[in-house]
């Protein structure tokens, strides 16, 4: 591991000087109240600015990302995003734009927000839309208590959601902080819907069904149109988990097969760059008869001008300070602008080309997770090679000797030793092969026994870790007193 920045730190090497007091920076001096001043320095590492810089500059390769090598982290749509879009969301009058400066100076980022808003509603099938939710489980939060605003309208709040048993670990969770009961139904063998388990839940206190479509093993749930005719006929909501949107872009609209409600990661599907901790979007479509529900004020169109609006007598109120995360709004405006309907449509097609153009290349030897096609992202299990003895998790590790970063592990929880591949349609056939030669490499390790397998990672910056202790006792914080204790890596 390379030192911390305290760790290279040199008594008086340190470039920076603070003025101390008489000085007055032209009247400027900060007035701070004595009592409130340090009585000791702060324990700053001190290094001139050439290494600082070089040190950050250093950390940040470490870590793996997609702008340096292939991500196929399933279900999460690591995939590139253009650099045009950031440069955009980096424009001085964007940035320096105030939350609160009056409409007639905003127009220009307001028409974004109401196209943006107008392009998500067209893209989905939908009616209405807030773009104020700032990542997909915090969409599916304000989806559910708009669901229940809805019931309570109508005199009976209902009590339960459910969802399949290869529901994204978010949905349960969004569920139960909205004060819903969960009730999980069991997949068929196919891993879509059982269309006679879910028949036998749904009832006059079913609030809602909750999907994801593709789902969570990448595939099209067949019975979509007469699952979600079932939950209507029970005076139920249907929401869409759109986080696979990717798969569905300029082929199939989820309002138009009857969903009421869904969110859209704009940082996954519209190319928002996150997994590095950046901020998210998750919007909210929805149909007409939600419209009333959705979190205020709105963005809209004033004759040939645009203004914000304030929230239906009915909505369930702001769920964010302000408008959501601006300039995830802003990139997601650039890249649905840049494809138009056509790029779309292709964007959909190659994320399903690739995934199933690894599929049909290791379905030899890492058995499938569920026969037949995927869409935009495969799920393998690791079967034959825990026969072998060795895990998901060894194989995972393995590929991160060969510079890509693992795919999801453990996840969906209903395939065993499940290795969820999500290639993403910004890849290349020659990225696809390097990945497909790599997990043959593997597998062929596995048949041999190889202990580059038990030890890997072997080439990373931090090597095994105890997966336990590192859950167990996180050591968030340097401290000169633990310094030189290695003992979270084995
Ligand atoms: C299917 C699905 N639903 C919901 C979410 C939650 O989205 P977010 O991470 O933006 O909260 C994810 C995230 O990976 C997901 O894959």
């Amino acid at each position: 591991m390379p030192e911390l920045i305290f760790e290279k730190s040199r008594p008086g090497a340190g470039s920076f000087t603070m003025a101390t007091g008489g000085q007055d920076f032209g009247g400027l001096a900060p007035r701070c109240p004595s009592t409130l001043l340090r009585e000791k320095a702060p324990a700053l590492p001190e290094l001139p600015e050439g290494e600082v810089v070089r040190h950050y500059v250093g950390l940040s390769t470490l870590n793996h990302h997609v702008d340096k090598d292939f991500y196929p982290l399933g279900s999460c749509t690591m995939k590139y995003n253009p650099k045009i879009n950031d440069a955009l969301a980096l424009l001085p009058g964007f940035t320096a734009l105030h939350p609160e400066q009056p409409e007639a100076e905003a127009q220009g980022a307001l028409r974004l927000l109401v196209e943006l808003g107008e392009g998500l509603c067209e893209v989905s099938g939908m009616d209405a839309v807030t773009l104020q939710p700032v990542a997909g489980a915090h969409g599916e939060l304000t989806a559910l208590f708009m669901i229940r605003a809805y019931h309570e309208a109508r005199g009976h709040a209902r009590r339960k959601v459910v969802i399949p048993d290869s529901a994204h670990g978010t949905n349960p969770a969004s569920i139960t902080m909205a004060g819903y009961e969960v009730v999980q139904v069991k997949s068929a063998p196919d891993g879509c819907m059982d269309l006679e388990a879910l028949k036998a839940v749904l009832d006059e206190d079913t609030a809602a069904f909750m999907i994801t479509n593709p789902n969570t093993v990448g595939i099209f749930e067949r019975h979509i149109v007469e699952i979600i005719q079932l939950v209507h006929e029970a005076g139920a909501l249907c929401y869409m988990d759109g986080a696979n949107l990717n798969a569905l872009l300029g082929i199939v609209r989820p309002g138009d097969l009857g969903f009421d409600i869904m969110h859209i990661n704009l940082h996954k599907t519209f190319s928002v760059p996150h997994g590095g901790g950046g901020p998210g979007a998750g919007p909210l479509v929805v149909k007409e008869r939600m419209a009333p529900y959705l979190p205020g004020p709105l963005p809209v169109r004033k004759g040939d001008a645009f203004g914000w609006q304030d929230a239906h007598p009915q909505s369930i109120g702001q769920v964010h300070a302000y408008f959501g995360n601006f300039g995830a709004l802003v990139r997601a405006h650039a890249y649905l602008r840049r494809l138009g309907a056509q790029g779309l449509r292709r964007v959909a097609e190659n994320a399903i080309i690739n995934a199933n153009y690894v599929r049909a290349a290791l379905q030899d030897i890492y058995r499938l997770g569920f026969a037949g096609t995927p869409l935009h992202e495969v799920v393998f299990s690791a079967a034959n090679q825990k026969k072998l003895g060795f895990k998901a998790s060894h194989i995972a590790k393995r590929l991160l000797d060969f510079g890509m970063h693992a795919p999801t592990t453990y996840f969906p929880l209903i395939v065993p030793e499940a290795l969820m591949v999500e290639p993403t349609e910004t890849e290349n056939r020659a990225t696809l092969d390097r990945f497909i030669a790599a997990m043959r490499q593997i597998h062929q390790e596995c048949v041999e026994g190889n202990p580059l397998l038990e030890s890997a990672p072997n080439l990373t910056p931090v090597r095994k870790l105890d997966d336990v202790r590192a859950v167990k006792q996180p050591r968030l914080r340097w401290r000169p007193e633990a310094a030189g204790d290695a003992s979270h890596t084995a």
